[in-house]
């Protein structure tokens, strides 16, 4: 069994200066080519935030008004309560409940920080169900999420989100459900090293939740958040230093990788440097680059992370929805114009290779020093088919006529709207995270 111990225990740090079973080939570099979109409006930034930041906690450690010292910390874990005694509730296991009044959480229009990728209202999707929809475990129901409380249990502290554009839109959905309880003056949003960090602060807190660019997490020729090869992917699956010391002293990590894998080939793995000429290339399965890759991220937890004052959570696979006849709808169909969920209890979609997931329960499992829990958001995800972006979202090209007269040919349904199913992802991290 895991020990949880309050935080007041840990130790302080101060260091944001140092910072598919394949759908389809077609569909993958979509995907790509929509993570070059989002960083393309990142990109619109003013560069010197790094320095703004700096400056900015110099001059709050002078002025010395919040003595953050004093204030108590809340512990990762409060008492458990009968509301999610997850000791005896699968919360992964449940269904999806239409309620009109308790979701969504927030307007969309009120987060500022959603990338135009994601707000489908404000690009003209007409329902707006998707938003309505509430997880309901089978043997419990969900902690209601607080965000004040959130807010003093990160005091002092850092949150990271590592991964890819699913995880930044679970990073995004965080920031979301948290920021409104802050004043205007009081937070702000900045990006650092080249675009790979996004840093959203609360000042009063001092508290930051951060989004790290790392598609593989180990190194692969994928790592520039602006410009990134949709084809010809490499990875240096033994080796995530040049990333992983972005992550160092990070008291809640949470980690995705998985579509990136998908390209319905082999894995290219490189020995030695991407900067050498004599470049050592070997191919191998996808599962068993999966696993190396995995094991990587585990030891490098195990010699880097102290279990008693770090929390690290991994997100599975989020499923896609490309094809309507794998939940028995109309051929030639896809996510484009649902709106409501898959009704099969059953349902488990292509797009999420079940050999994958059994990696990664191996990987984890084998995992003896640092407990990683498993945000296991892949099943309840699969029922959402209306919960994709479709063809709501900013379009950088413009449409071709043959397009526009097929929405279906360039719809996503691999992103999520915000608001929408990324938030329940973060209230079952939630709940893990106080009712581990
Ligand atoms: C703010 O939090 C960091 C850890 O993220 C800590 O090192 C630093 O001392 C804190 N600053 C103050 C003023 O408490
Ligand atoms: C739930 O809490 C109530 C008191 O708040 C208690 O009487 C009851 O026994 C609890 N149920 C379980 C299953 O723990
Ligand atoms: C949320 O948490 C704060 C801080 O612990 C607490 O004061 C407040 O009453 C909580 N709100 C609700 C609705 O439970
Ligand atoms: C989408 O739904 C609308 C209204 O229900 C319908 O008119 C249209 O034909 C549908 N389009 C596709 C591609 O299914
Ligand atoms: C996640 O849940 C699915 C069933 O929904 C299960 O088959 C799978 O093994 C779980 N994965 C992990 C890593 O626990």
């Amino acid at each position: 069994m895991k020990m949880l111990v309050p935080l007041n225990r840990l130790r302080r740090r101060h260091n944001i200066s140092s910072y598919l079973l394949t759908i389809s080939f077609i569909t993958f570099a979509t995907l790509l080519y929509f993570e070059f979109e989002d960083f393309t409006c990142l990109l619109r930034r003013p560069l010197t935030a790094a320095r703004l930041h700096l400056n900015n906690n110099e001059k709050e450690k002078e002025k010395g008004k919040v003595d953050y010292d004093n204030q108590m910390d809340l512990p990762f874990t409060i008492q458990k309560t009968n509301s999610s005694s997850s000791s005896s509730c699968d919360i992964f296991a449940g269904r999806w409940v239409y309620d009109e009044m308790a979701r969504p959480f927030y307007a969309e229009q009120d987060c500022p920080y959603i990338q135009p990728q994601l707000t489908c209202q404000a690009h003209g999707r007409p329902d707006t169900g998707y938003q309505h929809w509430t997880w309901q475990p089978h043997a419990c129901s969900l902690p209601s999420f607080n965000a004040t409380l959130m807010w003093e249990m990160l005091r002092g502290k850092r949150m990271m989100y590592v991964g890819d554009s699913l995880n930044r839109g679970q990073f995004v959905s965080m920031v979301c459900l948290l920021h409104r309880v802050l004043p205007d003056n009081a937070k702000s949003w900045e990006t650092f090293n080249g675009d790979s960090l996004t840093v959203f602060t609360a000042k009063e807190y001092n508290a930051s939740i951060e989004f790290y660019w790392a598609p593989f997490l180990v190194e692969s020729n994928s790592d520039n958040a602006v410009i990134h090869r949709i084809t010809d992917r490499i990875v240096r699956a033994g080796s995530i230093n040049k990333h992983a010391k972005h992550w160092k002293g990070v008291d809640i990590l949470v980690f995705n990788t998985y579509l990136w894998w998908m390209t319905g080939q082999k894995m290219k793995i490189l020995r030695g440097s991407f900067e050498s000429e004599m470049r050592d290339i070997t191919e191998m399965e996808t599962e068993d680059a999966y696993r190396l890759a995995l094991g990587r991220l585990v030891r490098w937890l195990e010699k880097n992370v102290d279990p008693d004052r770090t929390r690290v959570f991994f997100a599975t696979m989020s499923p896609s929805h490309g094809r309507s006849e794998d939940w028995g709808g109309e051929a030639g169909g896809n996510c484009y114009n649902q709106t409501g969920p898959i009704e099969d209890a059953s349902y488990w979609g292509p797009s999420t290779s079940k050999s994958m997931m059994r990696v990664l329960k191996e990987v984890f499992s084998a995992s003896k020093t640092v407990p990683i829990t498993v945000l296991n958001i892949t099943q309840l995800s699969e029922y959402r088919k209306d919960a994709h972006t479709q063809i709501y979202k900013k379009q950088w090209n413009p449409l071709t006529p043959e397009q526009l007269a097929n929405p279906r040919s360039y719809a996503d349904c691999v992103h999520w709207c915000l608001p929408g199913l990324q938030d329940t992802w973060n209230q079952v991290l939630y709940a893990k995270l106080f009712f581990p």
